[in-house]
């Protein structure tokens, strides 16, 4: 059933020079990219959210990613070694970035069992390694997803003992080689995943409260509101500090996984150590040591506060932001110009008994407080948004962690409170 691998990215040099870039509408923002002669170029796969999909292409120019490809909750694209490591390093709304190595067309299990047999896995993986597979199936013809999982396991295991008479180990966590299977209809995909776990996973051991939301979100949601970081960053909710510490990230340009020691590709056999040190080499010399406005958090919590300072610190960023314990209600009138992202409670959960009274409390601050300042809003409870009672000037979907949310913006102008505080924000946009 299976036609040949579409591409094979241990090989040596293809001498294959991807152009053009990213599908979009809007010509101007076409561009060309030429690869040095001596690489091998990839088709590449970087996984995302619901709605960062725009953002991680801009992120994916920025790298130098060819022929960049918007597609539902991911961008494929083009790229060599180089593009790949600095994806898993520097892009901040990528979950994961695959390499495609297998594609065809399955009409039984059987067929998906003899596919993953033609691939000489030994190519990848040595026998005293580890691996594991993650299969997402979209199928009538195949429905369960750990079944498939299973299978694909099954054959690699079967071709290493057929051969070596021994197999490689299953390691869920961190395994040296990490397979995604993906099914859709008739066609069944294999990929190497080169980031081995999620790239959400920032790499300093963060500590968690009630509710935090995801870095590659929070990073999206920066990216989304367009911050050229040319003014003020505030939280007036910071929880953990997420979005903080994904802004101070950005502001001193440091790399969203600067921190993490494990990515998949570390441990393939093709892996090139000193390309990487020279990549990180280049990041760490385009990091900045300074930044002209202030990044400031609050949370009414004390553990909030806390959790939020430590986590700072982990991520290398103490003393790039400031965290104080301040309820919203007591939050001081905002003087230099500011870009507000927030992440309020959406129910009970995080102790707040009346949240429409606490959201309509939240747009009375920010009538009162923060005039002249753009604030953007997360929240899944749409019913108590309505409360907010200011006009939204955008409104943007998007999921967190499996919760569908709305993004809102709100100019804060003379004039932008509406003459029903209860009126629905729905209106407006
Ligand atoms: C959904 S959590 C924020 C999570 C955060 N984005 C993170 O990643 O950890 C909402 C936060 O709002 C805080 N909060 C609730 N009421 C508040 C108030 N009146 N003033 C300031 N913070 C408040 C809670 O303590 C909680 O930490």
């Amino acid at each position: 059933m299976g036609k040949a691998p579409i591409i094979n990215p241990f090989q040596k040099e293809s001498g294959y020079r991807p152009k053009k870039v990213r599908k979009t509408n809007d010509s101007s923002k076409k561009s060309e990219y030429h690869y040095p002669k001596f690489c091998e170029a990839m088709r590449l796969i970087a996984k995302t959210l619901q709605g960062l999909e725009e953002v991680l292409a801009e992120e994916l120019e920025g790298i130098g990613a060819g022929n960049i490809q918007i597609q539902s909750r991911s961008c494929s694209f083009e790229g060599d070694k180089r593009v790949l490591y600095r994806a898993n390093l520097e892009l901040r709304t990528a979950l994961r970035i695959l390499v495609p190595i297998w594609s065809s067309e399955v009409h039984l299990e059987k067929h998906i069992y003899e596919d993953v047999q033609k691939i000489d896995w030994s190519k990848y993986l040595d026998i005293d390694g580890t691996f594991a597979v993650d299969a997402t199936v979209h199928s009538d013809r195949f429905s369960h997803s750990h079944y498939i999982a299973l299978l694909t396991k099954d054959a690699i295991v079967d071709q290493f003992r057929e051969r070596y008479n021994t197999r490689p180990d299953i390691d869920t966590a961190q395994p040296d080689l990490r397979i995604h299977v993906y099914i859709s209809n008739d066609i069944f995909e294999l990929s190497l995943d080169s980031s081995g776990e999620s790239l959400h996973k920032r790499g300093y051991s963060k500590g968690i409260l009630v509710a935090p939301i995801n870095d590659v979100l929070a990073a999206g949601l920066i990216k989304l509101s367009g911050w050229k970081m040319d003014c003020d960053f505030m939280d007036p909710m910071c929880g953990s500090g997420t979005i903080l510490i994904e802004a101070a990230m950005m502001a001193y340009n440091i790399p969203s996984l600067w921190n993490r020691t494990y990515f998949g590709f570390l441990r393939w056999k093709n892996f090139d150590e000193n390309l990487w040190t020279e990549i990180r080499e280049e990041a760490y010399r385009k990091m900045k040591t300074s930044f002209a406005f202030s990044i400031r958090g609050y949370d009414i919590a004390y553990e909030a506060v806390h959790t939020a300072e430590t986590n700072c610190k982990l991520a290398g960023l103490k003393g790039y932001v400031k965290i104080e314990r301040c309820a919203l209600e007591r939050q001081a009138e905002l003087t230099q110009k500011t870009l507000i992202i927030t992440n309020p409670p959406y129910d009970e959960r995080i102790g707040i008994e009346d949240t429409d009274r606490f959201y309509a409390l939240l747009g009375d601050t920010m009538k009162k407080k923060f005039k002249g300042v753009e604030a953007w809003i997360i929240t899944a409870n749409m019913a108590a948004a309505k409360h907010i009672g200011l006009r939204t000037s955008k409104k943007l979907n998007l999921n967190n962690g499996g919760l569908e949310c709305k993004f809102l913006k709100f100019e804060l102008y003379e004039g932008s409170r509406k003459t029903k505080s209860t009126d629905s924000y729905n209106k407006d946009s």
